[in-house]
C-alpha cells in the first residue's frame, strides 16, 4: 500500500466534480486501500478520491473509537436516498483543512447506496458520527468542503489563514 498526499484547501482540485466508477476493478480497489491506509497515517475518519487528487466518486470512512477494532467501510458511487428529518450540530474538521473546525448542521441520519470494494450494491443506514462523515464525504465528491456551508465571512477567513501557515511552512 501507497500513502498518497493529502491537498489541503485552498486548491482548485477540491472544488472538481468527481466522476463515476464504472466497474470496481483490481485499480479501484488499490486506490480505496491506498486511500485508507493514507486517511490511517493522517489520521482522520474519512477520505475522499478528490482529496488525493483522484477524480472518482470513492471515499473511505472509520469511526471506530481509538479503543475499538478497526471497521473500514469503502463507498464507491455512494448516493443518498434518505435524510431524515432532525437535524444534527457537530463540530466538523477536514483532512484538507487541517486544524480548522466549525459546527456545521446537517441531517441526523440518512440511508446510502453504494458499491463496495467487492463492486456489490449494498445500503446502509447511518446514523451519528457515521452518517455526519459519510454526508462530509460525500460533499468532497461534488467540490464541496465543509467551509462553504459557513457564511463567506467565516469561510474567507479560515482559507486566509490557510493560505497564511502554507506560507509558513514553506519559508520555515
Ligand atoms: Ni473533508
Amino acid at each position: 500500500m501507497a500513502l498518497m498526499p493529502i491537498i489541503t484547501a485552498p486548491d482548485p482540485r477540491l472544488k472538481v466534480r468527481s466522476e463515476a466508477v464504472g466497474t470496481v476493478d483490481d485499480a479501484v480497489r488499490k486506490l480505496l486501500d491506498d486511500m485508507l491506509a493514507s486517511m490511517y497515517a493522517a489520521p482522520g475518519i474519512g477520505l475522499s478520491a478528490i482529496q488525493v487528487g483522484v477524480t472518482k466518486r470513492v471515499i473511505v470512512t472509520d469511526v471506530a473509537a481509538d479503543d475499538e477494532p478497526r471497521a473500514p467501510l469503502f463507498l464507491v458511487n455512494p448516493r443518498i436516498v434518505r435524510f431524515s428529518d432532525d437535524m444534527a450540530l457537530y463540530n466538523e474538521g477536514c483532512l484538507s483543512l487541517p486544524e480548522h473546525y466549525a459546527e456545521i448542521e446537517r441531517p441526523e441520519g440518512i440511508t446510502v447506496e453504494y458499491l463496495d470494494r467487492d463492486g456489490a450494491p449494498r445500503s446502509l443506514d447511518a446514523g451519528g458520527l457515521l452518517s455526519r462523515c459519510i454526508q462530509h464525504e460525500m460533499d468532497h465528491l461534488d467540490g464541496i468542503l465543509f467551509v462553504d456551508h459557513l457564511s463567506a465571512i467565516k469561510r474567507n477567513m479560515i482559507l486566509r489563514k490557510l493560505v497564511k501557515a502554507r506560507r509558513q511552512k514553506a519559508s520555515a
